[in-house]
């Protein structure tokens, strides 16, 4: 599998014979370049953790634009069912979905919340959580948006994840401390890839601290735009 970092926590995702793409954020993303979208001409699955601007995104857009099937929360789907959105697979926590027939998307716990502001007024769009991109070519976990918890190692257990993608900004989600701690005492991954730091100033850009701080895990610091194999190289095998 070979994953692609768009910045903030939008990632592109190749193997197994599917193109996915996980919370979209490109326009009002400083990290996000044109040249990324003009090297993607199709998508089959847009898997979004859950229902914040920032992760949102363009998701409405490219779905369209490419007929790619949206993963969400079954909250996020009703929402955006009222944006002209048609093909949703709805889920929750827990549950596993099909992509194609070698790759299946999970939703998983994350520890934050989900909403969006319309005309002034709030609009709660359920929980917040990770996703598990599973496949006979690699396993990878999103964690989305979270605080460390200690059922992230039921997620090892459960899910085995190869390379799990951490938030790191703090504010709004982890730190460098806090992600470490998460790889270090709950996960297993071999490697570490560190995300939504750095998109704006009010969140952090310490990707390096974070790589400091692992124990046995690999840290990968991404630059926008590059990419990162793991497991069964996807070029070599195609359905
Ligand atoms: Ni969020
Ligand atoms: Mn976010």
């Amino acid at each position: 599998m070979k994953i692609t970092w768009l910045g903030h926590s939008a990632f592109l995702a190749q193997g197994a014979g599917a193109t996915v793409l996980i919370d979209p954020f490109f326009t009002g993303n400083p990290l996000f370049l044109e040249s990324f979208l003009q090297q993607i001409s199709s998508v089959d699955a847009i898997i979004l953790t859950h229902g914040h601007g920032d992760h949102l995104g363009d998701a409405v857009a490219l779905a369209g634009k490419f007929k790619a099937k949206i993963f969400a929360l079954f909250e996020v789907c009703a929402y955006l069912g009222t944006k002209g959105v048609t093909h949703c697979e709805p889920m929750n926590i827990g549950g596993t979905v099909a992509i194609n027939d070698r790759v299946s998307v999970s939703l998983v716990n994350a520890v934050h919340s989900a909403s969006v502001v319309e005309d002034g007024k709030i609009i709660y769009l359920g929980q917040a959580a990770g996703a598990v991109l599973m496949s006979d070519e690699g396993c990878l976990y999103h964690a989305g948006d979270t605080d460390v918890f200690s059922d992230m190692a039921l997620i090892q257990r459960i899910y085995k994840p190869d390379v799990a993608l951490l938030p790191i900004g703090g504010r709004f989600t982890m730190s460098p401390q806090t992600a470490a701690l998460a790889c270090n005492d709950f996960l297993d991954v071999k490697t570490a890839i560190p995300m939504h730091y750095g998109t704006f100033p009010i969140i952090g850009n310490a990707p390096q601290e974070f790589v400091n701080l692992l124990d046995k895990a690999e840290g990968v610091i991404l630059a926008p735009g590059e990419s990162f194999s793991f497991g069964v190289a996807f070029s070599t095998k195609k359905p």
